[in-house]
């Protein structure tokens, strides 16, 4: 019998990391170790997800955050887990997380020289359903005598180092990306305690006829927006077929499956909210940075790259548009007839 070829030679995160930072000379290893309690973090956060509805972890908190959210137990729990991880990595100088209202500023590390900005748990208002939610990040290098204020964080995405985001679905799935450098996906083995490389180097369809957007909001839409969606679902060609629909309400469930399928997903800006609902530097940036590394395209409601939009404070928010280079391409042509 033909054994089965196992595969011998696994590439684990911890074994990527390694390998990246091969390629970067002056390379100190910090950005490694950063990585490595991230890593750690992403794996405290998909135990208690998994455990929520065991041990009485779903729910509210009680509470809401800075930019009106409800907390749920698990977006605190998230938080502190995070919060946690990235303090005691020693590589981490000042942490945005939508679950603190202001900048952290880890004094006890002044000579560490990354920011980190993270979204703990994304799509919350999902989880006592059990739908996928997953935790989004971003990594900036900062300077050692910076002022340690949010002045600091008021960057734009293209100045990020490296992005990416969790997924903790029927697996627990990480998607990576590093500055100029390819998408690289990621698969828990529980039984390991690893995250094993299954996604390497992903690339975007260049079109796909799948959108994602919450039709619920199209009566605030603009008529840009308005006018985009209906031909999508009305095609005019007499070949067009429609569009199929796919919004499942986590920002990280949907860009996994728009990632490897194509298609588009959208959150506007529109009457009800001017500045759209996803926020800048830790939902729209690293995203926008891994849609583009994987041969996407990222725009906001104004059709500007959204890598070059700064936020105006740390939660600061704005519409997006991102997914497959054609499908984004649709939306900025359709604005453009309306300019
Ligand atoms: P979060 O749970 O981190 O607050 O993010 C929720 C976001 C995002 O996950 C999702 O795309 C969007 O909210 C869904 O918003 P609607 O329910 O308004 O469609
Ligand atoms: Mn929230
Ligand atoms: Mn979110
Ligand atoms: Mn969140």
């Amino acid at each position: 019998l033909a054994q089965e070829k196992i595969n011998t030679d696994i590439v684990t995160l911890t074994r990527f990391l390694t390998e990246e930072q091969t390629k970067h000379k002056e390379a100190t290893g910090d950005f490694t170790l950063l990585c490595h309690a991230l890593q750690f973090s992403f794996k405290s956060i998909a135990y208690y997800i998994r455990r929520a509805t065991l041990i009485n972890l779903t729910g509210l908190a009680g509470s809401s955050n800075t930019t009106g959210d409800d907390q749920k137990k698990l977006d605190v729990i998230g938080n502190d887990l995070f919060v946690a991880a990235m303090r005691s990595s020693g590589k981490c100088k000042l942490l945005v997380s939508e679950e603190e209202e202001h900048l952290i500023v880890f004094k006890e590390h002044p000579k560490a020289r990354y920011a980190v900005v993270c979204d703990p748990i994304d799509g919350s208002s999902n989880l006592d359903a059990g739908v996928s939610v997953g935790t989004i990040f971003g990594i900036f290098r900062v300077e050692e005598d910076c002022k340690g204020t949010e002045e600091d964080l008021k960057l734009p995405g293209t100045e990020l180092v490296a992005s990416g985001f969790t997924m903790y679905g029927a697996s627990a799935q990480l998607v990576i990306t590093m500055k100029g450098g390819s998408v690289n996906g990621f698969t828990m083995d529980n039984a390991l305690g690893e995250f094993i490389l299954t996604h390497p180097d992903i690339k975007m369809p260049k079109s796909r006829a799948i959108y994602s957007v919450n039709e619920g909001n199209s009566l605030y839409w603009e008529e840009p927006v308005k006018e985009y969606f209906q031909g999508l679902k009305y095609p005019v060609e007499q070949s067009g077929k429609p569009y199929s629909a796919r919004y499942i309400g986590s920002m990280v469930a949907d860009a996994y499956r728009t990632l490897l399928y194509g298609g588009i997903f959208a959150y506007p800006a529109d009457k009800k909210s001017p500045k759209g609902k996803l926020r800048i530097l830790y939902e729209c940036a690293p995203m926008a940075m891994v849609f583009e590394n994987a041969g996407g395209q990222a725009v906001d409601s104004h059709m500007k790259r959204m890598l070059t939009v700064v936020p105006e404070h740390i939660h600061d928010r704005s519409g997006i548009f991102m997914g497959s280079f054609d499908e984004v391409q649709k939306v900025i042509d359709v604005h453009k007839k309306h300019q």
